[in-house]
């Protein structure tokens, strides 16, 4: 192999990422085009002998520029999308070039290694229990996944059922409780762990979308068996918090697994500011998060915490002739995650919380919040501008001259406009914009500056 044939394109490669990096700032944040413009650039017949590689990178950048979101700008407010720290890209730069399928200790030692540890700082940073079993997967959905997989497990298990070696022919019912708020991730998981959806318990919440304590109280009283229990810190709307010491007491006491989805809100531990939001969240069973929101580490990372590691192993494990698992204190991936073969997604998490460290993650998390509650204020300040949910962590929504039809058009305006950009949604039957602030980088200024947009658009929409 000549070392020397990646050097034009790698070089290529750099100077195209650089300049996308530079414009980052300033290029107009939503995509620009669409579908039928992007094929008629891209679709030609597989040719037989392919083409100049440089070109084909060339090619890739230039539909880019106008194809995608700037998602890493400090004005995208979409959904709860994470830029990257420049040392979490430029790790999960080297992670492509060393190619390494991190699923077993034996192929990449090295991997492995750095896995373990990132897992076990990120205990201790969320202040869980050091022995849990913790596994990376490649988002928030998987996380969830594999810690209700361990949970099927272990309340199955405490029935006197096998579910890995009998599956659910004949096996004792889980009964599943979640709140009326859940995230969409954890009915898919139901779904693919064969629990389905349609006998689920609904606990109501309240109008900042938490779980009500005692209609969960009631609902357990109800039920006798395996059961499992879904809360969440950090409502994808709003942001809040279900009150989770009192539903983790609940629960201990009803011997319900308790998973919790703290997609973005388990990073709240990492900040002594914001820490008490997601207070007794550690009466958990298992936590899904996600790295590649808050951490801002590039796609695609989650991660998937299960306090009983045995159950968690026992739920992810395979193992075959051909393989080399270790017998020893050294970690296989494949223990831990529902992947096979994967890319090591925990190097980036190990660059970035190293050089962040403690104080960088809690002033991550600190800041985002502080831009979300700036923006909420000076949005408030509007006439017709209404925040509809208390701004605890990084979320806003907001309502415009209290119409849906108003909120829509401004919302459409926004993502227009290309100033910033950000998403509507309906809460509690109303038309709301909908503001995530995720990014590492986002200043007042920007902040400000988006805010700026939001109120021309509204102007532009209320006088037509
Ligand atoms: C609360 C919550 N749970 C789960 C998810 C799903 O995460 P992912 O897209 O990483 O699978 C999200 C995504 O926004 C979320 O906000």
């Amino acid at each position: 192999m000549d070392a020397a044939e990646f050097d034009p394109l790698l070089q290529r490669a750099h100077a195209l990422a650089d300049a996308y990096l530079r414009g980052l700032g300033e290029r107009h944040v939503g995509p620009r085009a669409g579908r039928d413009a992007l094929r008629a650039a891209l679709d030609v017949p597989l040719s037989s002998c392919g083409d100049d590689p440089a070109a084909v990178l060339d090619l890739l950048a230039a539909q880019a520029e106008r194809g995608m979101s700037a998602c890493g700008s400090p004005r995208y407010f979409g959904f709860v999308i994470g830029g990257a720290f420049p040392v979490a890209l430029a790790s999960d730069w080297l992670v492509s070039t060393w190619d390494q399928n991190a699923g077993i200790h034996a192929i990449s030692p090295f991997a492995s290694a750095v896995e373990e540890i990132a897992a076990e700082w990120l205990l201790d940073l969320f202040d869980l229990p050091r022995a849990s079993g913790v596994g990376f997967v490649t988002g928030c959905q998987m996380a969830s996944f594999t810690c209700l997989a361990a949970a099927r497990h272990a309340v199955l298990r405490r029935a006197g059922w096998d579910v890995e070696a009998d599956g659910l022919h004949g096996a004792p019912r889980i009964n599943v409780v979640l709140s009326a708020e859940a995230h969409v991730t954890i009915d898919v998981a139901l779904r693919y762990l064969g629990l389905g959806t349609r006998h689920v318990h609904r606990v109501d919440t309240d109008d900042q979308g938490r779980m009500r304590a005692e209609h969960l109280r009631d609902v357990l009283a109800s039920l006798q068996g395996p059961t499992i229990v879904c809360a969440q810190g950090g409502n994808v709307n709003t942001g809040a918090f279900d009150p989770l010491r009192t539903i983790g007491e609940l629960c201990n006491a009803h011997g319900a697994w308790l998973h919790v989805d703290g997609a973005f809100g388990l990073w709240v531990r990492a900040s002594p500011r914001h820490a008490a939001l997601a207070d007794g969240i550690d009466l958990a069973d298992s936590w899904a998060t996600d790295a590649h929101k808050w951490l801002n580490v590039p796609y695609d990372c989650g991660v998937a915490i299960v306090r009983h590691a045995d159950d968690h192993r026992r739920a992810m494990t395979s193992a075959a002739a051909y393989l080399i698992q270790t017998a020893g204190p050294e970690r296989d991936a494949v223990d831990w995650a529902p992947e096979f073969s994967r890319r090591a997604r925990g190097i980036p998490v190990y660059a970035t919380l190293r050089a962040l460290g403690r104080n960088g993650i809690a002033g991550l998390v600190d800041r985002c919040c502080d831009r979300a509650r700036q923006m909420a204020a000076l949005l408030a300040t509007e006439d017709g501008v209404r925040v509809l949910n208390d701004v605890a962590i990084n979320q806003v929504l907001v309502r415009f001259g209290d119409d849906d039809e108003t909120t829509r058009a401004v919302v459409a305006g926004v993502q227009a406009d290309g100033t910033c950009w950000l998403s509507g949604t309906t809460w509690h039957g109303l038309a709301a914009m909908r503001i995530s602030v995720s990014n590492w980088a986002t200043s007042e200024e920007d902040a400000q500056r988006s805010v700026d947009a939001i109120m021309r658009l509204y102007r532009e929409v209320r006088t037509p």
